[in-house]
């Protein structure tokens, strides 16, 4: 089979997931690479995406060991009509558990065909500059081997006939999925000193948190934590202080700074 267009299809708040695709669609070297970013709040209100004759690339963060609940409910706006698929996770340099299985089983749920899949490493969304938590990732090593692993998938595909009957790929992860413990509900605040009400915050929330009158203010029914707002804002105004968060972020920072690798699987 020849496949020279692509799809990069993702939810990624603060946009790591996004440049492990872009990583990956490099090493494949398609004629043409359309992104369908299902992160902005008003993605969910658009038009349900068909696919033909072309690859996806579905790209997710890892929440609590399985799939934001933005991404399953964004992802099912796109038809993969028999497309086939590489699904990749990324995940804080944590764990991925039920994760990449789980976005396997979606992509078959929309009609993909899934014939790759990778966990690769990103910036933990709790990480700072006092806490780093796989800070910086994907880097210069992570991207090299996401376009290896875009080549490779293309040498897969070079090699398939559409007539091909497949058994749907084998990824890590168990069924059922496990069940993950209930997110407090908190959300990150500003220090309205330091805020200049440029509604950078406001722009990059996925799921329309945050609304900017005389101040800043955050719907925390609605937050989903993803730190976009703490990491774009631009006077560091935006941060998150709940105690339960931030002893979080010091038990990764002390227990996850082992360098863990990208995992594909073809
Ligand atoms: C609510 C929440 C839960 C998370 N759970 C995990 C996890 O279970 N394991 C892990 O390694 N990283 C975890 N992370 C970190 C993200 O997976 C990581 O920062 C990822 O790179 C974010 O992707 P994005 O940049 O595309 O938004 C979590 C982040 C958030 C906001
Ligand atoms: S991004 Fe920062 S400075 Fe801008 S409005 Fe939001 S909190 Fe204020
Ligand atoms: S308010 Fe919550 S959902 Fe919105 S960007 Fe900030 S952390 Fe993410």
């Amino acid at each position: 089979m020849d496949i020279g267009a692509l799809k990069l299809i993702y939810f990624s708040p603060t946009q790591t997931t996004k440049k492990v695709l872009e990583g990956i669609a490099q090493g494949f070297q398609a004629s043409t690479v359309e992104h369908v970013d299902l992160t902005p709040h008003d993605s969910s209100m658009r038009e349900i995406v068909e696919m033909h004759d072309e690859l996806a690339i579905i790209g997710s963060p890892v929440y609590i060991g399985r799939l934001p609940a933005d991404t399953i409910s964004r992802l099912r706006r796109i038809k993969g009509n028999d497309t086939p698929a590489a699904v990749v996770v990324v995940y804080g340099n944590r764990e991925y558990e039920d994760a990449l299985l789980e976005l396997r089983d979606l992509a078959l749920e929309a009609g993909f065909k899934p014939v790759a899949a990778g966990a690769f490493i990103g910036e933990h969304s709790l990480s700072t500059s006092a806490m780093p938590i796989a800070a910086g990732r994907p880097d210069a090593e992570d991207l090299i081997k996401a376009k290896e692993f875009g080549k490779m998938i293309r040498e897969k595909i070079k090699a398939m006939q559409p007539s091909d009957e497949t058994l749907p790929l084998q990824v890590p992860g168990g069924f059922p999925y496990r069940e993950p413990p209930p997110l407090p509900k908190v959300s990150p605040v500003t220090q309205e000193t330091a805020c200049t009400k440029c509604k950078k915050c406001a722009s990059v929330c996925p799921t329309g948190a945050i609304t900017i009158e005389d101040m800043v203010v955050t719907d925390q029914s609605v937050c989903i934590r993803c730190c976009a707002c703490v990491k774009n804002c631009p006077t560091g105004a935006r941060t998150m202080e709940d105690s339960r968060i931030l002893h979080k972020a010091e038990q990764l920072f002390m227990n996850c700074r082992k360098r863990k690798e990208p995992e594909t699987y073809l």
